[in-house]
């Protein structure tokens, strides 16, 4: 079947069939590889995009759930040479190790900040709930998911 996606403000049409996930569209179609494949069955969170303004696990999505959808992807957040500032705030809290989780973190949050930018820190950990990173030990990530949404507060 033939799906029309954006994907970062750009317009695609793509040849799939019933069965081809959106990841696999993002990555293999698009060579956007910044979307990682941790588990392929919904349980890492690394494959994580915003479709319509809300995070999701695109190694679940089949074509029927992602035809016509406007999606962002790790590289669709930064603007130009200028990081976003939840990236920004990876970096400065040491948030990224091996870096393979990174992307999906990135992505919740940014879908939560969409949303609810005043999210407080149990909402924040709720959110995150559904990620697993081997590296961190998570409490970087914590920390910098709090000074991400200060720093686009401009506090
Ligand atoms: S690759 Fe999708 S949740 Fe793990
Ligand atoms: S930084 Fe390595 S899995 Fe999270």
């Amino acid at each position: 079947m033939e799906v029309r996606i954006t994907v970062n403000a750009i317009n695609y049409t793509i040849d799939v069939d019933q069965e081809t996930s959106l990841l696999y569209v993002i990555r293999n179609h698009l060579n956007l590889t910044g979307t990682k494949n941790g588990c392929s069955q919904g349980h890492c969170g690394a494959c994580t995009v915003v479709l319509n303004g809300k995070a999701v696990k695109s190694c679940l999505l089949k074509p029927k759930k992602y035809n016509n959808a406007q999606i962002t992807t790790i590289e669709g957040i930064q603007h130009g040479l200028m990081l976003h500032p939840i990236q920004e705030a990876f970096i400065l809290k040491n948030a990224v190790q091996c870096g393979f989780c990174t992307p999906g973190f990135i992505m919740e949050l940014f879908a939560l900040f969409l949303k609810e930018p005043k999210a407080d820190k149990q909402q924040i950990e709720k959110t995150l709930e559904g990620h697993l990173c081997r590296c961190t030990g998570y409490l970087p990530i914590l920390e910098a998911a709090l000074l991400a949404q200060r720093l686009i507060q401009g506090k």
